[in-house]
């Protein structure tokens, strides 16, 4: 077990059972260009939404243990399952390193809505935990907090599947409860779902505001950099942003370039690729 504080050199790590950290990650490097990234996708793992809450508590925690082994100084994890399986126990083992996890943006959604009705598309792991619940009860506070589990959603993403006839016609059947229903948010409880974000509004029309929390969550990882003075230090290489996945290489390279080019366009840092046999 890592006692040592961690080192300021080290990179920030994001975990995702796929590719969906990734909404996170490109709002980490806009905030933070300057600091050194390690991206692990459980690509072999994945989904992890329909398999038991012990299991992917077990693979969060090996993933936790090996981004600590490669040196991470903090810890995203960019999954709404994976946080809800396993955030709290993974604070309790690792109480020195900073970890930062994700939950359905409720709270705002609530605050905001109008109609009084929200929606929360989620995975039905990070929707059945009992961190969702506690959620709903703290802050629905009257208004109807309306669940749809993204049955298939996650496993489009990953095979490059995020726009298009096929997406929408999903879409269109998972979202129909809630088409008479008048709500004008909702909520992106799984981060593979901002890639939906174009496909989601053909199909409920532009009043629906979707809620994505990365932007919140990168803000958070930076306060919590500073709070721990693990600011890169200036004269340290930063080296290039690491991506590893537990799956194959190529397709992920490919996938991972389409779905961050806008922001790999704004900011040039090399991009590395590796696979992981064992984790
Ligand atoms: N990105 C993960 C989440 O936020 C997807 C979970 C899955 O692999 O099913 O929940």
């Amino acid at each position: 077990m890592l006692l040592t504080p961690p080192a300021r050199h080290g990179p920030i790590g994001v975990f995702d059972s796929g590719l969906g950290g990734l909404s996170v990650w490109r709002e980490i490097v806009q905030l933070m260009p300057q600091e050194p990234t390690l991206y692990l996708a459980d690509q072999a793992h994945a989904p992890y939404g329909p398999q038991p809450r012990e299991q992917v508590e077990a693979r969060t925690h090996r993933a936790v243990a090996w981004l600590l082994e490669q040196g991470a100084k903090l810890v995203v994890i960019a999954c709404n399952t994976a946080s809800a399986a396993a955030l709290e126990s993974l604070r309790a083992r690792w109480p020195h390193i900073p970890i930062v996890g994700m939950e359905p943006a409720v709270k705002p959604a609530t605050q905001a809505t109008r109609t009084g009705h929200v929606g929360v598309l989620a995975t039905a792991g990070a929707l059945h935990a009992p961190r969702f619940s506690r959620l709903v009860e703290r802050f629905a506070n009257g208004v109807r907090v309306h669940t749809v589990v993204g049955e298939g959603l996650v496993e489009m993403i990953e095979k490059g599947q995020w726009q298009g006839p096929e997406v929408e016609s999903h879409l269109q059947k998972l979202l129909a409860p809630l088409q008479a229903i008048p709500i004008d948010h909702l909520v992106l409880g799984c981060t593979h779902f901002p890639f939906l974000a174009l496909a989601l509004t053909h199909v409920l029309g532009p009043d629906v505001r979707l809620v994505n929390p990365a932007p919140a969550v990168a803000r958070q990882t930076q306060r919590m950099v500073w709070a721990h003075d693990l600011a890169r230090p200036e004269h340290t290489e930063p080296g290039p942003w690491r991506f590893v996945t537990t799956g194959p290489v190529k397709p992920f390279r490919e996938l991972v370039h389409q779905l961050v080019a806008p922001q790999l366009a704004t900011i040039s840092r090399p991009l590395s690729f590796e696979h992981l046999s064992h984790l």
